[in-house]
């Protein structure tokens, strides 16, 4: 226990935790991408929207082995501890390289970080805030009055008949994006996957990922807005 105290505390000890939690999002994401296409499927024989039915079938997966809502709320624990441990190596980095720049480089402030860094921190802001909104959109119903529980399809539809919803979420999109992006990239870096002969390789797998990942978020959406979704 104490090595791995030891180890998060130096700084590639904090890349590596930033590296295998991003790893867990990367995953969840790409998951959930595809998941919520269930959004275009309309609905299922027994006349449930087929999104509404897939939700379901996530709160009920693993009963009666495990509990209704089981492993949904395992998933959920391991993805707020990837958020945490995301954000807590994200800062503390941050901080570092502040410090180990020292007082000198004041003047050179806005230079001295890279256009990627600042990408990634007011991006990671933007995806924290969209993912508050989203939890209060479609998991407890606060950010809209008229939520019904359970039914997903038609929350998200009536959310974005409001103009300023998709635009929250078009710009929460274009952050996650360019954070994948840069993220994926990075990825290789620090886990030391690197050769010569791969390397040409990584930015178009970064930003295959990242505009796959966009498309897919973005589709359902835009069809509601285009009046292709409709309840
Ligand atoms: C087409 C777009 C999206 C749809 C239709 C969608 C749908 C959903 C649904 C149905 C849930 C579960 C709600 C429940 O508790 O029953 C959920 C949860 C969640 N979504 Fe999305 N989502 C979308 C985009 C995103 C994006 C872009 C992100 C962030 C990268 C995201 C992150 C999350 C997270 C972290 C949860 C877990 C919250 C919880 O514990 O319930 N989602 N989403």
């Amino acid at each position: 226990m104490r090595r791995v105290v030891t180890l998060y505390q130096s700084t590639v000890g904090k890349k590596a935790m930033m590296a295998v939690s991003g790893i867990v999002l990367f995953g969840f994401v790409l998951a959930h991408m595809v998941g919520n296409l269930k959004m275009l499927f309309g609905r299922n024989e027994e006349g449930v929207y087929a999104m509404d039915a897939y939700a379901e079938f996530l709160r009920d997966v693993g009963y009666p082995l495990v509990p209704h809502e089981g492993v949904l709320w395992i998933a959920r624990l391991v993805l707020l501890a990837a958020v945490g441990i995301h954000i807590l190596a994200a800062v503390q980095l941050s901080q570092r390289s502040r410090a180990a720049r020292g007082a000198a480089y004041k003047k050179q402030q806005p230079l001295s970080f890279s256009y990627a860094s600042r990408t990634m921190r007011w991006g990671g802001v933007i995806i924290a805030l969209f993912i508050v909104y989203h939890i209060a959109h479609l998991t407890t119903g606060q950010a809209h009055a008229d939520f019904v529980k359970g039914e997903v399809y038609r929350n998200f539809v009536v959310a974005f008949q409001n103009p300023l919803v998709f635009a929250f979420y078009l710009v929460a999109q274009t952050a996650l994006c360019f954070h994948l992006f840069h993220g994926v990239w990075s990825v290789f870096q620090t886990l030391g996957a690197n050769h010569p002969r791969y390397n040409h390789l990584r930015r178009p797998f970064a930003v295959g990922y990242a505009l796959v990942v966009f498309v897919g978020f973005m589709l359902p959406p835009v069809l509601v807005v285009t009046g292709m979704l409709t309840l």
